[in-house]
C-alpha cells in the first residue's frame, strides 16, 4: 500500500521547503521535489496543498493510568494515546513506576500490562525509581541493555513517595554514567517544600492557590542546580531536568550547558501559557484544576518570556506536556478545604502541538524550531531517532498535516481526553491539524477517526543521540 502526500510544505528541524512525500507501507520512502514527482503513482493520495507537513509529534513526557495521589490519572493508554492522536502526537513516553521496595521489573512489566494492546500510537517507556538501591541499580543496568528502557526519573520532590536521598540520587547517576541512560530529575526541594505546606495549613490556608506558594521558585532553583553539582561530581552525568518551569531553575540550566556539561531540559505547555493568579488562583475551588508540579508561576515575574526565550535558544530542548490528568468529580475534589491533598497533574497530552504552534503564530519560535522542539529533539534526546521525529526515507511515516489557516478552539466539550475540565478552556489556536498519519495508517482525517487501539507498538529505544 503506497500513498503520497503531495503539495504541503515539508517542515523539518533544519528547513522549510514545497515536497512530496512517498510513503510505502509503514516507511517513507522518498522525499520528492514536486518538480519532479508527477510521474510518481501511488495507492493513495493526500492533498496537502497549502498546509505544511511535519513528523508526528513525540510526547516525551506521559502519566498514564499513574496511581498517584489517593487516585489514578484519568487517562488510560486507550483514551490517552488516541487523544494524543487527534492532537498531532503519534508517539509518547510514558512512565513506567517502580515504588519504594518493588522490584523495578515488575513495575515495568505492570506498565507493559497496561500499555499493551491499548495504544492507538506508538509508545515507549522511561522507568520511574522510586527506591534506589543495589537491585534497582541492577536493574537499571538490565534496562538499558535489554529493554529499551534508557532513561530514570528521579524525583528531590515527594517524600515519602517517590523522593530519592541525594545519596540515592548520587549512585543512580554513577549508575547511569556506566550505562549510558539518561538521569531525569523531578527538581524541586520536597522537604523544604513539606514544612511550608505544614507551615501554610496550620494558618488556615487551604485553597489551591497555595500549592503555588508553598514551592517557591528558589526551592526548584535550588534542586535544579544540587542535580546539576551531583551530576557533575557523577563524572558529567546525562541529566535531563523536567517540566522545568522557572526563570532562576532555567539559568542553572543554561550556566551548565555553557560549560558544555550534558545537562538538558523540557518544558510545558502549562508554563508558557497558564499562571499562579490567573489560573491556580482562580476563585474558590476552581484552581484545583491547575494543581501540578512544578507549580504555575507568577505572571508579575518573567517566567514565561525566559521559558520562550530558553526554547529558541536551546536551554529548553524539548516541549513535553506531562499529561497527567485528574477529572474535577471525585478526582481533584479529594482536596477540598486541603491543597495537598489535591492530585497533582494537568492534562494536555491532545493540544501540545498546536499550542506550541502559536508560539510561531506569535512570533516566538520560528516553524522549524517548533518542529525540533516537539518531535525531533524528543526522538534524538530519547533515542527513537531517525525511526521517529524527522521526515526522511527510512524513517517511520509519521505524519502530521498542519493547516496553518485553520483554527482550534479548546475546550472540555470537544476534546478527547478523559477529563471533565480543559486547562485551556477557551484557548482560540490559529492553526489546526488537518490529517495524520501514524506508520502509514491515516488515523486522522478532516475531523474524522480512523485510528484503532493496538495499532502503536512498543519502541525499543537506544540511548541519547546527544551525549558527549
Ligand atoms: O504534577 C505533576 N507533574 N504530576 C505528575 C507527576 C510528576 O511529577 O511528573
Ligand atoms: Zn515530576
Ligand atoms: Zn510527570
Amino acid at each position: 500500500m503506497s500513498l503520497l502526500v503531495k503539495g504541503g510544505i515539508v517542515v523539518g528541524a533544519t528547513g522549510t521547503q514545497p515536497a512530496d512525500v512517498l510513503v510505502e507501507g509503514e516507511k517513507i520512502v522518498a522525499v520528492l521535489d514536486p518538480a519532479y514527482s508527477q510521474t510518481v503513482q501511488a495507492d493513495e493520495l493526500i492533498d496537502a496543498t497549502g498546509k505544511y507537513v511535519i513528523p508526528g509529534g513525540i510526547d516525551a513526557h506521559t502519566h498514564m493510568e499513574l496511581p498517584f495521589g489517593g487516585t489514578a490519572a484519568s487517562d488510560t493508554f486507550e483514551t490517552g494515546t488516541r487523544a494524543a492522536a487527534w492532537g498531532g502526537t503519534t508517539t509518547i513516553i510514558d512512565f513506567a513506576v517502580q515504588r519504594t521496595g518493588e522490584v523495578v521489573q515488575d513495575g515495568l512489566a505492570a506498565w507493559h500490562a497496561k500499555a499493551d494492546g491499548n495504544c492507538h500510537i506508538d509508545y515507549a517507556f522511561h522507568m520511574i525509581l522510586g527506591g534506589v538501591d543495589d537491585d534497582a541499580l541492577k536493574a537499571m543496568d538490565q534496562l538499558v541493555a535489554d529493554e529499551g528502557i534508557t532513561s530514570f526519573k528521579l524525583f528531590m520532590a515527594y517524600p515519602g513517595v517517590f523522593y530519592s536521598d541525594d545519596g540515592q540520587i548520587l549512585r543512580a547517576m554513577q549508575t547511569a554514567r556506566e550505562n549510558g541512560a539518561m538521569i531525569m530529575m523531578h527538581a524541586e526541594n520536597g522537604i523544604a517544600i513539606d514544612v511550608l505546606v505544614q507551615q501554610a495549613l496550620a494558618r488556615g490556608e487551604t485553597d489551591p492557590i497555595y500549592h503555588g506558594i508553598t514551592r517557591p521558585a528558589a526551592l526548584e532553583a535550588e534542586a535544579t542546580n544540587r542535580a546539576i553539582s551531583l551530576a557533575e561530581v557523577a563524572r558529567d552525568c546525562p541529566l535531563y531536568i523536567v517540566h522545568l518551569s522557572a526563570s532562576q531553575a532555567l539559568e542553572h540550566v543554561a550556566v551548565a550547558r555553557d560549560n558544555g556539561r550534558n545537562v538538558f531540559a523540557e518544558t510545558c505547555p502549562q508554563y508558557l501559557y497558564l499562571t499562579l493568579e490567573d489560573q491556580l488562583g482562580a476563585p474558590g475551588f476552581e484552581g484545583a484544576k491547575w494543581v501540578c508540579s512544578t507549580p504555575l508561576r507568577s505572571k508579575h515575574e518573567p517566567h514565561a518570556k525566559d521559558l520562550w526565550k530558553g526554547l529558541r535558544s536551546n536551554d529548553l530542548a524539548i516541549v513535553s506536556t506531562d499529561h497527567c490528568p485528574f477529572c474535577m468529580k471525585d478526582q481533584k475534589e479529594l482536596g477540598r478545604g486541603d491543597f495537598s491533598k489535591i492530585p497533582n497533574g494537568i492534562g494536555g497530552v491532545e493540544h501540545r502541538v498546536d499550542l506550541i504552534y502559536q508560539g510561531v503564530v506569535d512570533g516566538q519560535l520560528s516553524l522549524e524550531r517548533w518542529v525540533e522542539t516537539i518531535a525531533t529533539t524528543p526522538a534524538r534526546m530519547f533515542g527513537l531517532y531517525p525511526q521517529k521525529g524527522v521526515i526522511q526515507p527510512g524513517s517511520d511515516a509519521d505524519l502530521v498535516v498542519y493547516d496553518p489557516n485553520g483554527t482550534t478552539r479548546i475546550s472540555a466539550e470537544t476534546h478527547h481526553m478523559n477529563m471533565d475540565h480543559s486547562a485551556y478552556e477557551g484557548f482560540e489556536i490559529s492553526g489546526r491539524v488537518d490529517k495524520v498519519i501514524s506508520r502509514g495508517s491515516v488515523i486522522v482525517a478532516d475531523g474524522n477517526y480512523h485510528g484503532r487501539k493496538g495499532h502503536g507498538r512498543y519502541l525499543r529505544r537506544g540511548l541519547s543521540s546527544y551525549l558527549v
